[in-house]
């Protein structure tokens, strides 16, 4: 039987996007599988170029591919009628599920014994855009919107990731007790789907306490799940655990696409010279590894960087002395080794 040959659309975006970006593509290409790349604009230099920081030529492109790796854009303060096209890129085609993998490095500046996933609700909630002012500007609302559909979808993608990764325990974060309407429409979808998982066990944690846990006690949790605003927040939160943004990774996931990123920024001071860390895109290969149903060799990635973050061969965020292609260099060789 011919191997399949995986379409990826590849969005480097705006400063270090593209230099990290091209790392990730590397790796992929070093690995035993068929690809097809095709690149794509985003961004604020897209916006300069074309006129559009998200062209109708990139979401077509998207929309083309079996799976999207992004790299970062820049978001100009104060330019007015530009929208980030991070929102409008998960709004149009309804990704719908952001997912953040934390796991613990040999690193001094990652914690101990933590494998956690926050699964976040990406397109509704405090985000969902609805917002206006009254009193001649004195008093402000924004609509915090929760439904059935999008809580149904994303509890149970937490529920099937578990499985997928062996976990007993979905944590479902809310906070119902004061949020009666909109968290307790989330808090109750959450109880009806979780009896169809009798291998999961499903844990309700109030969104307070969730942040505190995760500093006290990160071991406890394996999924987390949670609604749109809270998940920003802790995901950013329990990133900080392990190793920070040189190698947070995360995916954002439809029906119909997925878009897999760094969750770093474009970095304008590391801009243009070779210096930032590839480990966060790599990571996100891996991810879209995962998706392509090549989980083994995902696993294979992860493990490499692994053990080129335990022999510090990383760049100088991590207190290494490698540079953006040289920490990829290594990654690869690591792989190599491994094959
Ligand atoms: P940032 O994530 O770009 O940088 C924050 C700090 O972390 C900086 O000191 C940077 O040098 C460092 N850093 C980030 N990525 C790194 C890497 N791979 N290796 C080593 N060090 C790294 O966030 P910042 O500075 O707040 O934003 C810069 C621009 O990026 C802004 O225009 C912002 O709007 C945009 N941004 C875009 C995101 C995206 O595309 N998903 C996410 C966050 C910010
Ligand atoms: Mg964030």
């Amino acid at each position: 039987m011919s191997q399949p040959v995986y379409r990826v659309c590849l969005l480097p975006g705006d400063g270090i996007g593209g230099e990290v970006i091209s790392q990730a593509q590397r790796l992929l290409q070093a690995l035993p599988l068929q690809w097809e790349f095709e690149s794509g604009e985003i961004g604020f230099g897209a916006y300069q170029r074309l006129g559009s920081p998200l062209p109708e030529a990139t979401l077509a492109a998207i929309r083309r591919a079996d799976a999207t790796l992004f790299g970062a854009v820049t978001t100009p303060p104060n330019l007015a009628g530009y929208a980030s096209p991070i929102l409008r890129l998960r709004q149009t085609l309804d990704l719908y599920a952001n997912i953040r993998p934390c796991r613990s490095f040999q690193h001094p500046s990652s914690r101990q014994g933590i494998n956690l996933v926050v699964v976040r609700e990406n397109t509704e909630d405090l985000y969902s855009g609805v917002e206006r002012v009254e009193d001649n500007g004195n008093r402000a609302i924004s609509e915090m919107i929760i439904t059935r559909r999008a809580s149904e979808r994303i509890i149970r993608q937490a529920f099937e990731l578990a499985r997928q990764l062996g976990f007993n325990k979905v944590t479902v974060v809310h906070k119902a007790n004061v949020l009666r309407e909109t968290c307790g429409l989330f808090r109750k979808v959450a109880l009806e789907i979780a009896p169809n998982y009798p291998d999961v066990a499903m844990q309700e944690m109030l969104v307070d306490t969730c942040a505190m846990e995760l500093v006290r006690q990160p071991e406890q949790f394996q999924v987390i799940v949670t609604t749109n605003l809270f998940g920003d927040i802790l995901s950013d939160e329990a990133s900080m655990l392990v190793g920070g943004l040189g190698v947070a990774c995360s995916g954002n996931i439809g029906k119909n696409s997925a878009v897999f990123e760094p969750v770093h920024g474009s970095a304008p001071n590391l801009a243009g010279q070779n210096k930032a860390n590839p480990i966060a895109a790599i990571l996100s290969a891996a991810m879209l590894l995962d998706y392509l149903e090549q989980k083994p060799l995902g696993d294979l990635v992860r493990q490499a960087v692994e053990a080129c973050i335990a022999h510090n061969q990383v760049t100088q965020d991590l207190g290494g002395i490698l540079n953006t292609t040289e920490a990829g260099e290594a990654v690869i060789s690591e792989i190599r080794r491994l094959l």
